[in-house]
């Protein structure tokens, strides 16, 4: 238990989360090997934002372990799970409002790489991931004044200012146009070809077929399926769960 694995990045054994009386996450076992790009998920409250809680640090599992690249980071702080690698953006896009695209990412850089506010390397870094994730021509702009497709590009600069090899992406296609989707399958095809490795949450199933190598569906707090995307997007299990999520809003 706990050896480092070849390939194996992340390893969670017999994770539950509960909240009160109520069990968020149930006995959840999963890897994620370098370099894949993995995508859970489920409908509204099957326990994703809660998984990734859970692997940032956020949440603390009542029963369980988490290795990191063979390191048992179960008990941690997030702030040292992120000095360690992981990094994620949030469900809700969380940029400083009234700074600019770039400030945003200097601060990115201060907070997590330690690189000094506005020193060259970080004004060369912060250059860098703007070109990556295509905002600079947005440089100056304050951030509330990017649209949400931007904001998410944002969120994701902001991350990778961290350094991760791990990122945890939380809905990061909800709400955008089919255009702006496929353009940030590209990128995470690209951070992934950097040589990141990618966990994202996808409940309106609108880009995990374009990007993930494997699904992982959730419900109600367990894996009930996991496996390629066109073999779990098919699966009775995985609709009729989707289905019962639109009876319950309808009742
Ligand atoms: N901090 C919390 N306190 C109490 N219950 C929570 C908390 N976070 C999540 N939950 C509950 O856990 C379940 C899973 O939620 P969540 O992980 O946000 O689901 P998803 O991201 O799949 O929509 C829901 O029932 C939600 O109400
Ligand atoms: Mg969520």
């Amino acid at each position: 238990m706990g050896a480092k694995t070849p390939n194996i990045l992340l390893k969670l054994a017999g994770i539950s989360v509960e909240f009160q009386e109520r069990v968020a996450l149930r006995h959840i076992d999963l890897n994620v090997e370098q370099q894949e790009i993995v995508a859970v998920i489920g409908p509204n409250g099957a326990g994703k934002t809660t998984l990734f809680n859970v692997i940032c640090g956020q949440v603390k599992p009542s029963s369980g372990t988490i290795h990191f690249d063979g390191r048992d980071i179960t008990r941690w702080s997030s702030h040292r799970i992120c000095h360690q690698g992981i990094a994620r953006t949030f469900q809700i896009a969380r940029p400083f409002p009234q700074m600019s695209t770039r400030q945003n990412i200097l601060m990115g850089l201060w907070f997590g790489a330690g690189k000094p506010y506005g020193s060259p390397a970080a004004q060369a870094r912060a250059e860098e991931l703007l070109e990556l994730v295509d905002l600079s021509p947005k440089v100056d702009l304050p951030a509330k004044e990017l649209t949400l497709s931007e904001q998410r590009r944002l969120e994701i600069a902001r991350a990778l200012a961290t350094n991760p090899r791990f990122l945890l992406l939380d809905e990061v296609a909800a709400g955008l146009s089919p255009h702006a989707i496929k353009e940030m399958a590209e990128l995470i095809k690209t951070l992934r070809q950097q040589g990141l490795t990618l966990l994202l949450t996808d409940h309106f199933l609108t880009l995990t077929s374009k990007v993930s190598d494997r699904l992982v569906a959730l419900d109600q707090g367990e894996i009930i399926m996991e496996g390629k995307p066109d073999q779990v997007l098919q699966s009775a299990d995985v609709i009729s769960a989707y289905l019962g999520e639109r009876n319950q809003e309808r009742s």
